[in-house]
């Protein structure tokens, strides 16, 4: 049976009532015949039958054993971590989610995890800097934002070799276009809040591990520190990933002829996607995902935070807003906005220069979308003043 027929009708019909969407079970505790005697549910922190839905989708979908469900893609990262102790290290992605570098730098480190950050995009680099401290490798892969591409089956093989934990950040491809776990992961993390939500209308995370014995690990952090999903968000991110193939497939359509078009801009100097032949690690991208994705980034001649404002601030189909994977296209300047957390020089070198510029791109019309690039990027190369495009959207924005 084809992966897309299989999901959709892996998720159940309701077997007391059959009901064909997933009942939100909307309760805090659970009635018991006598103590311990009830009916696999005693508190909805512990287990809650609609988040189950959820765990045993995302667990399928990735190929793991076991899947967990958490408030945000913030808590499921934080819930990785905490499977460390005092003295241990991450190696880590050098181009890393800002919150998650955040979450490293001012909770982990004065608990004593240090984490240090390298260039996986050449998976020797990973092996040479293994340390006697070393427990974790952490990718992300496409980065965000500069959608660097790591090889995960090198680096698992790497971290197998080493007796390490490899965990990966599968939040931009999404498990539609690929699946760690198979490559050798022993654990995915994702913001749930991004591709599987969809919709732009929720925060979720999610983690799902290789094996029964780490899941049990991972559960017993997320009954312990609490920050599970609510049913009600479990229900929604349900509904996302009953149509996250065919969304994905059509955000990566799109995401590539805008590619194609800022590639041949004259006013863009770099462009990032996976999915373009230019890319750094194209090679290991079209063996590893399915197809592109559907972020891109993109660097100006210009290399100054006003002429990536003036960007921002003049389109109107991609709206300005943090977050990525929605059905609207978004457009982000991850110098001020997501990544600000992290000091400019490491943001730099990391290639989060003073320009780049991240979209989201939606399920619009693709001609629509290209359209909208190239009016904004006019006024760049124009010079308009930025006061007017700020006004403009504005009032496009209501
Ligand atoms: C790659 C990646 N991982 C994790 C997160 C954190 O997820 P959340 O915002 O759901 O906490 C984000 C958020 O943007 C992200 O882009």
């Amino acid at each position: 049976m084809n992966p897309t027929t299989e999901l959709i009708h892996s998720i159940p019909v309701d077997p007391l009532t059959g009901s064909i969407s997933v009942p939100i079970y909307q309760t805090s505790t659970f009635v018991q015949d006598e103590p311990g005697v009830h009916k696999g549910y005693d508190y909805a922190r512990s287990n809650n039958p609609t988040r189950a839905v959820l765990e045993n989708i995302i667990a399928r979908l990735e190929y793991g054993s076991n899947g967990y469900a958490f408030a945000s893609g913030l808590a499921a990262i934080d819930a990785v971590v905490k499977l460390l102790r005092s003295g241990d290290e991450i190696l880590a992605v050098d181009d890393i989610y800002g919150g998650a570098f955040r979450l490293f730098t001012h909770i982990y480190k004065k608990l004593g995890i240090n984490v240090r950050y390298v260039d996986t995009t050449d998976a020797q680099n990973v092996a040479d800097a293994i340390s006697p401290a070393t427990r974790l490798i952490w990718l992300e892969t496409p980065t965000n934002p500069t959608l660097k591409i790591s090889d995960i089956e090198a680096i698992a093989d790497i971290a197998h070799a080493n007796n390490l934990l490899l965990c990966v950040d599968n939040t931009f491809a999404s498990p539609a276009l690929q699946q760690p776990i198979k490559l050798g992961a022993d654990i995915v993390v994702h913001s749930a809040t991004k591709y599987l939500g969809g919709h732009s209308d929720l925060i979720a995370g999610l983690v799902v591990t290789r094996t029964p014995e780490l899941g049990e690990q991972i559960k017993f952090i997320q009954n312990a520190s609490g920050a599970i999903l609510s049913p009600h968000d479990s229900w929604l991110v349900i509904r996302g990933i009953e149509t996250l193939h065919l969304r994905v497939k059509e955000h990566s359509r799109n995401a590539l002829a805008v590619a194609k078009y800022l590639q041949a801009h004259p006013a863009v100097k770099d462009v990032y996607y996976p999915g373009l032949t230019t890319h750094h690690n194209h090679e290991i991208a079209i063996e590893q995902q399915s197809a592109g994705g559907g972020v891109v980034s993109f660097t100006l001649h210009e290399d100054t935070e006003e002429a990536a404002k003036q960007f921002v601030c003049s389109t109107q189909l991609f709206k300005l807003a943090e977050s990525l994977g929605g059905v609207k296209s978004l457009v982000c300047h991850p110098a001020t906005m997501t990544h600000k957390s992290i000091p400019a020089g490491k943001r730099q070198a990391a290639g989060v220069v003073d320009s780049l510029i991240r979209l989201s791109v939606g399920l619009e019309d693709a001609g629509d979308l290209v359209a909208d690039v190239e009016h904004a990027l006019r006024n760049v190369m124009e010079g308009d003043n930025l006061e007017n495009a700020t006004i403009n959207a504005q009032w496009l924005n209501g």
